[in-house]
């Protein structure tokens, strides 16, 4: 029998656990001496063995593979006691191994807006030895929340996109290799969906979201063909909209450059999820929630998502923004941030052979500086 929320939160100790629509906040009890299930020898020999496995190694529990889990840990190098914002939860894949380092004295914020992510949560709350907390909402808003009650924490990362069990669950709608509904919500809860995207807009609205978060080069002619044919019968699953795209698209296009309808969906998927919006405010609260010496890291998939984390970091990393012309500065602005490393870190050969999916990853990460002229790399 599949275990409801509450149940598994109530397994997992977990107080404060409400249902409804998001956001939801799952507060989970903050473990001490007293704590009942570290008492046991069983549970201690079995977090033993997980702090003993290779670093960017998955546990055993975790069947999706996190990208670039090695190099974001080193990026991080999360310590003992120490507090950790892991803003895209998912499957828990790069929790998991940042938590296993905080340690028993240490704390992991998780946020998430997915319902199924909530779920992983609170496995993974059953078997770390820090203290946990899991808000269910979109990064945006969990974090503004965080400013509020003051939390201030060593690192913040984010994995961004959707993730391997979204797209797997076919009924969801992410993926246009299976018929499903054209939904692609990362919060069921939402009232938009591409559904309604696809049945609704105007076509100069709907091509231009083909255009600006897809880089579509056939948008106007996509967007056309989706008013022609909604006319007649409504695209409401997956394949529909896959047929409608192949048939707007000149024939070379069919065949070049992946899946015909692969930069459509991505681009409705960030138009449903408000995905760059999101990340626009994530990125200065999650700086702002940084104690001096934090680490802030962005893990992206498509150069739209990579351009905004690389600008926001190298906004951070800059000096004297004084005039060329100018001989002396006269604006005194010192770097608040050096880019570790410069450049972003990509996938090794080994990762790519062995997880297709991490193919167009880019991490890219920043150190918070106490004082200026320290770390300035
Ligand atoms: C690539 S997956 C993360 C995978 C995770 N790092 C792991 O190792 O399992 C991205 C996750 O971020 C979540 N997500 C994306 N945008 C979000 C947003 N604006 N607010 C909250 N969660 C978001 C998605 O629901 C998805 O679960």
């Amino acid at each position: 029998m599949p275990m409801t929320l509450p149940e598994i939160a109530r397994r997992a100790g977990m107080e404060g656990f409400t249902s409804g629509r998001s956001p939801i906040v799952v507060q989970a009890r903050r473990k001490g001496p007293g704590d009942a299930g570290r008492g046991s020898s069983a549970r201690r020999a079995a977090r033993a063995r997980t702090a003993q496995r290779l670093d960017g190694e998955a546990s055993a529990s975790c069947a999706h593979t996190p990208v670039l889990a090695r190099e974001l840990l080193e990026l991080l190098d999360p310590q003992p006691g120490q507090t950790a914002i892991d803003c895209t939860f998912g499957d828990g894949g790069h929790a998991r191994l940042v938590a296993q380092r905080l340690g028993p004295a240490g704390t992991l914020i998780a946020i998430d807006r997915d319902p199924l992510a909530q779920e992983r949560f609170a496995a993974l709350a059953a078997e770390t030895a820090c203290s946990v907390r899991f808000i269910r909402s979109g990064y945006a808003e969990a974090l503004a929340r965080l400013a509020d009650e003051g939390v201030r924490a060593d690192m913040a990362y984010f994995d961004l996109g959707m993730s391997s069990m979204q797209v797997d669950t076919r009924e969801r709608g992410f993926s246009y290799s299976y018929d499903a509904p054209l939904d692609m919500r990362m919060d069921p809860a939402q009232e938009l969906t591409a559904r309604q995207i696809v049945a609704e807009w105007d076509e100069r609205r709907i091509a231009q979201v083909l255009r600006d978060y897809g880089e579509e080069r056939h948008a106007g002619a996509i967007a056309r063909e989706i008013v022609r044919r909604r006319a007649q019968t409504p695209i409401d699953t997956t394949l529909a909209l896959v047929d409608t795209i192949k048939d707007a698209l000149p024939a070379p296009a069919r065949f070049a450059g992946g899946h015909p309808a692969k930069r459509s969906f991505q681009a409705l998927r960030i138009a449903v999820n408000d995905e760059l919006g999101q990340l626009d405010r994530a990125l200065p609260l999650a700086w702002g929630l940084l104690r001096d010496g934090g680490m802030l890291a962005g893990i992206a998939f498509h150069s739209l998502e990579d351009r905004r984390v690389k600008r926001f970091l190298g906004e951070q990393a800059r000096g004297c923004i004084c005039p060329p012309d100018l001989p002396i500065c006269v604006c005194g602005r010192e770097p608040a941030a050096a880019l570790i490393p410069r450049r972003a870190i990509v996938p090794s050969a080994d990762e790519l052979a062995s997880n297709p999916r991490a193919g167009s990853a880019r991490l890219r990460g920043a150190r918070k500086l106490s004082t200026a002229h320290q770390e300035n790399a």
